[in-house]
Formats: C-alpha cells, structure tokens, sequence
C-alpha cells in the first residue's frame, strides 16, 4: 500500500525547514478535493517564520526542492499550501508493487529457503486409514490443509507437512485374518484398496456364521503388537499398498509431506507418557479404564487405557504432540480435521496442559464441515446422474471418482465449447486443461465457503464458467493471457513510470484499490486458517476486472502509453490471480 502521506510530510517539512510532527499535526484533508489531496495551513506557522500566513504558503509552493513523482502540483491558496496527488499515481504505485514482488516471488521460489532455522507451523492434514477408501471427508482435510500450508509459506513461516495415518487399531487383526483366507490376487494389483475394503467386508459377514473368527483375529492383533514378523510383515503389506494408492491422489494434486508418521509410529511412546500422568496423580481408575479426569474444564474425562490394557486413538495423539513438541519445537500445530472430533482434540490439548506443557496452546484444531450430496430429482438429468454417483461405492464417495467424474464433465463442456471454432483447442490441449480445470473445481468447491460449513455437492454449481468457480476464475486468467499475447508480450513490461500514471479511472482505481489488499486478505486467511478469505477476494478481482474488460478498451486505446499502462495492470491483475490461486493449491492453465 503506497503510503503517500508520510511521503508528502517529507516533502513538505524539507520544504519549509520544519519537523515532521509539526506538519503532521497541521496537515489536513481539503473540504473540496478540487483543491488538492492534501493542504497546509500556514496560519499557526506565523509567529514562528514572523511572516504572513499567505506569504508563508507562497514560498513553499514556490519551493525548488524535488518533489516526489506521485505528486502532480503544490499550489498556494490564500494561506494553504495545497498539495494535489497525480490521479493515476495510486493505480502506478500498486501496479509497480505488484511486478515488483512478482519478481520477488520467482526468486524465493528458486532459492526454496530450507535454511531457516525458525520455530516451524506444522500442519497435520489427509491422514487417511490404512486398507481404507480415500474418501471425499479426507478430501476435504487434504485440500483445506495444503492451502493453509501454501498460505503459511507466502507469509515467510517455515511450514512442515505431516500426515498422521491410520496405520493402527483392532481391525488390522481382522484383516490380516480376511487376507489369508478371501484375498483375490488379481484383484488385488488391479485395486488394492478396493480388494482390502472387500475383504474386511466379507470379514463382517463371515463372523456372524463363525464367532471364532473374532477370537483369531484378537490373537492376530496381539501377534502384531507384540512384533512377530509374519504379521507386521502384512501389516507393512497392507500400509505400503495403501501408501501407493494414496500417493496417486497426492501427486495429482501436487502435495508433498515431510513427515508419514501414522499411529502406528507413537505406540511405542504411550507406556511412558501413561506412567508420566500416573507419576503425576492425573490418572483415574474409571470402569476398569485409566483416564484423565477433566471436570475443571467442563469437559467428559479423557479415556486414555482401555480396562485390558489396549492404548486408544486419543493416547496416541497425547505421545504424539508430545513427540512433535521434541522434534520440532513448533510455533503452531494445526491439526486439519472434520469437526466431529471437536471434543477429542479438546479432551488431549486439556491432558497436556495438566501434564504441565504450556505449548499445548500452540496446538489448535482447524475443523471443517461434511460433504453432502443431493440426491436430487431423479427426474432431471442431473439428479439422476448425482444419486447415481453416490450410490455406487455404497455412500462412501471416494474422492478420486469425484475428480475423475468431474474432470469427464469439464471436458465434455469444454469440448462443446470449443466445437465450430477455427482457433479450437485440440483434442490433446482439451485432455490436459479439462484435468486442469476439473480438478480446480473440486479443490474450489471444498474452499469458496467458511471451512466449517456443510458443502452441498452440485455438478452444476461447481462447473458453471460463469459462476462463483474454479472456471471462472481461471477463465478470467486465460483472458487475460490471451490479451498479452495479442499485444506481443513484453509491451506491459514496458510500461514506464510515466505511463502508469495515465491510469486513474473510476474503474481503475476500483480495481487498484483491490489489489492492494492482498496481503492483507492472505494474512487474514493464515490468522483465522479460513482460504475462503482469499477465493472470495479472488471472485471480486475476477469481477471487477471482467467489469473493467467490458467496459474499456484495452489493445484498442489509441494513446501508445495508456494502452501499455492497461496492459500492465491487466498483468498485475493475472499476476494476483495466479499467486491467488496457487495459494489455493490450484494450477493455472493456458486456455480453456
Ligand atoms: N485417520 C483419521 C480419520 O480418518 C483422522 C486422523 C486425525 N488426526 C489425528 N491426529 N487424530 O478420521
């Protein structure tokens, strides 16, 4: 945000041989902005110069001290000194900040700063389960988190990635006993998650039949816990080819993790964290279990051991923020997780505070809504289809049948879209942006509202090119693309100071003043870990410059200047949308 202010205090007391608190506490804003953008009384400066206030004001419009460039004139009248700012000065100052930081940008993305020795911002997000489908609700964790993690870097933290897999629990048991007896190898290459989900459902039927099963499946999960090699190696099995699986749906979304620690990783460090609460008198007996009584807090007493001396989920969240805490030393630790586990998380930060760690305060959980999908009118195209889709993985709805189901779609609109033109697309150009733009409409979906909001699941909302979308957005951006290559490239990089200051109208300082609050909306974004902030904010700039398009000739002015002042700041306009979006964790695309 240019501060034109300070800079016309520094002007004027160097001109008058003042302080700067002086003029600052003269300065004011003119009744009639005719007059200027901002005006000096001379009055109270009488006594001190012994001079007429008017005669005061003359000589310091007359000054020949060099004024800064967004000023357009200084004007004595009667005893002011008014001080009038360039109309396009304010639209120059924001356009140049942005190719400014836009080169900054590229150059810190270079330099990748892995030398920084600061208190990191770990944020916990996906964490899928083991032999389970990846389903729309990690869909959300994984999209929303990788967000916050862009955001987070922008604004300079040191960001680390981990993924907390479900990589533990009683069921591993019951699979590994469905393994070795259902287990289709054939179908296991083609679709391991759906082969291990097949099996563990069968796992259910059968038990019903023979009851001893639940018997060899306890023994089982004991085998695994006490680490003997045949099961853990099927345990590794199951992890690793759930691993592969997921890393599909991470690497089409360009996410990478710094840490793969599951459950399964803290186990170990639960007896010691169980006999620190005992050493410490915070643990109860309670039904046989041992828990963390928390009535103080209004909270239900946090279960911890389970009366045959299993460990539970929420033992293992203790040992893992504990173990996080010696590792990393975090500024914050976000975990992105469904609201559903509210209580939970609110149950293990209240254990550790007890347990005397201060920096429990740093952890916080970033909770979110469900996805809910209209079954719709089965009458209408598009309510068949959606129930339809819904059903057919038996309500769980994975989110890699949502992206390729939308990517279908886009393509199909983009290919009519594109029919009957002679400048068309070809068939390979529509293939990659129609995965491009598909997957920005579902990454968009999970983040256009407030994060604890229910998403209602449409085709048509999402999809719509004109709408508040991902192909809108990058609709926008394409425009604006395809203007700088009709005007040859470089012609908006060539914009001179002077240039720039042509642009001052109406709709120009509208978008100007936009722009300028970008930071602002990222550091609102990072402060309450909401990226609806920032695509809202992106809508309006799509808005507003789709207004201005339409509005104003751009490769059509005539004055050679001007028309490279509004290429410039169409570029800075694209500039921010692109920033935007990759803080969304969406790609841009070529054309569409
Ligand atoms: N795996 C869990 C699920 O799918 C989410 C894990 C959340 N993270 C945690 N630290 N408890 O519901």
């Amino acid at each position: 945000m240019p501060d034109f202010k300070a800079r016309t205090i520094d002007w004027l007391a160097a001109a008058a041989g003042l302080e700067r608190t002086q003029i600052a506490t003269l300065l004011e804003q003119p009744p009639d902005p005719k007059l200027g953008d901002l005006a000096l009384p001379c009055f109270r400066l009488a006594a001190q110069f012994r001079r007429a206030p008017q005669k005061i004001a003359a000589e310091i419009a007359a000054s020949e001290l060099e004024r800064p460039d967004f000023i357009a004139a200084v004007e004595a009248t009667g005893a002011y000194v008014n001080v009038r700012f360039h109309p396009g000065a304010f639209v120059a100052a924001v356009v140049t900040a942005i190719q400014q930081a836009g080169a900054k940008a590229a150059d810190t993305a270079a330099a990748d700063s892995t030398d920084d020795d600061s208190d990191p911002i770990l944020i916990e997000f996906s964490s899928p389960n083991i032999a389970k489908p990846f389903h729309v609700g990690h869909g959300f964790s994984t999209i929303l988190g990788e967000s916050l993690a862009r955001i987070h870097s922008y604004r300079g933290a040191r960001v680390l990635r981990f993924n907390h897999l479900g990589d533990y629990g009683t069921q591993f048991g019951r699979l590994i006993v469905a393994w070795e007896r259902w287990r289709d190898d054939q179908a296991l290459e083609e679709d391991p998650i759906a082969e291990l989900t097949r099996i563990y459902v069968r796992f259910h039927a059968e038990v019903d039949k023979d009851p001893t099963l639940d018997d060899e499946a306890r023994q089982r999960f004991r085998a695994l816990e006490n680490g003997e090699p045949e099961a853990v190696a099927l345990w590794e099995r199951f992890r690793e080819l759930s691993l592969e699986s997921f890393s599909h749906i991470y690497r089409r979304l360009g996410i990478r993790f710094d840490n793969w620690n599951g459950e399964s990783f803290y186990s170990p460090f639960i007896p010691g964290v169980i006999e620190q609460l005992r050493d410490a008198g915070l643990l109860e007996h309670s039904d046989g279990a041992e828990v963390v009584r928390l009535d103080d807090l209004d909270l239900p007493p946090a279960l911890l051991l389970k009366s045959d001396g299993t460990t539970i989920y929420a033992s293992r969240d203790v040992a893992a923020a504990i173990w996080r805490w010696q590792q990393h030393h975090f500024a914050r630790n976000l975990y992105v997780v469904g609201i559903p586990q509210t209580l939970h998380f609110r149950q293990v930060f209240a254990v550790l505070k007890k347990m005397g760690y201060d920096w429990a305060d740093r952890c916080q959980h970033v909770g979110f809504g469900t996805i809910r999908f209209q079954t719709g009118d089965v009458n209408s195209e598009e309510g068949a289809q959606i129930s339809d889709f819904s059903t057919r993985a038996g309500n769980i709805v994975k989110l890699e049948d949502l992206l390729n189901e939308t990517v279908a779609k886009t393509r199909s609109i983009m290919e009519q879209n594109q029919a009957g033109r002679d400048d068309g697309m070809t068939e390979e150009e529509i293939l990659l942006a129609s995965e491009l733009v598909g997957r920005a409409a579902v990454q968009f979906l999970y983040l256009k509202n407030g994060r604890e909001r229910d998403i209602l699941f449409s085709w048509e909302e999402m999809l719509d090119f004109e709408g508040d979308t991902a192909p809108y957005l990058l609709y926008t951006n394409t425009r604006i693309a395809s203007i700088m290559r009709r005007a040859g490239g470089e012609e908006a990089a060539r914009a001179s100071h002077q240039d720039l200051l042509l642009l001052g109208s109406e709709s120009e300082r509208e978008l100007a003043t936009h722009l300028a609050g970008f930071d602002s909306i990222v550091e609102l974004a990072a402060r309450q870990s909401e990226p609806s902030n920032l695509a809202r904010w992106l809508l309006q700039l799509a808005r507003s410059y789709n207004r201005y398009y339409a509005a104003t000739p751009i490769l059509l002015t005539e004055d050679a200047g001007l028309r490279r002042a509004r290429l410039a700041l169409c570029q800075a306009v694209a500039s921010r949308l692109g920033l935007g979006l990759h803080l969304l964790g969406i790609e841009t695309v070529e054309r569409m």
